[in-house]
């Protein structure tokens, strides 16, 4: 298998978070068939997500998620092969409600404000792993 990982940010009209945690079950749920892992976290405006697994998987999936109308402004933070997956046990890892969650914000951010468009590759995967670490730990 041909392991990739893809980072993007997009933006979206504020999505009720029950409407987005229903589609995240979908989502999970569909993964784990595709063997796709990953994590997204997302505020009222923003989602940051990494999926990751078979390259043609993971490419066909950000095709669907690039034609889906319930975001926008989707904008490719990084495609990279990797060794190992990050996200292995998720299939697919949430949290919504960042501003609980504001030292690791700050520790990460270079803006007190959460916008994905500002973040780097690592700044992203920081982010996103230190997430699924708070939710693993809890
Ligand atoms: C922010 C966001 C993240 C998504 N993440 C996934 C995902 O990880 N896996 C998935 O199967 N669908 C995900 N979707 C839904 C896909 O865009 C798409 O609706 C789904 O893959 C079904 O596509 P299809 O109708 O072409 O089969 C996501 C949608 C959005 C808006």
């Amino acid at each position: 298998m041909d392991l990739i990982q893809i980072i993007y940010a997009s933006s979206h009209n504020q999505m009720p978070p029950n409407a987005i945690r229903a589609m995240l079950q979908q989502a999970s749920t569909a993964n784990q068939n595709n063997q796709i892992s990953g994590f997204v976290c997302a505020d009222n405006y923003y989602f940051l997500q990494a999926i990751e697994g078979d390259a043609y998987q993971v490419d066909k999936l950000f095709a669907a998620i690039c034609n889906d109308t319930r975001h926008f402004n989707i904008s490719l933070i990084k495609r990279r092969a990797i060794p190992q997956r990050d996200f292995a046990h998720w299939g697919m890892g949430a949290v919504l409600q960042l501003e609980t969650h504001k030292h690791l914000l700050e520790s990460v951010l270079p803006e007190p404000e959460f916008n994905p468009y500002q973040l780097d590759s690592l700044q992203s995967i920081a982010l996103l792993k230190g997430f699924m670490n708070l939710k693993t730990l809890r």
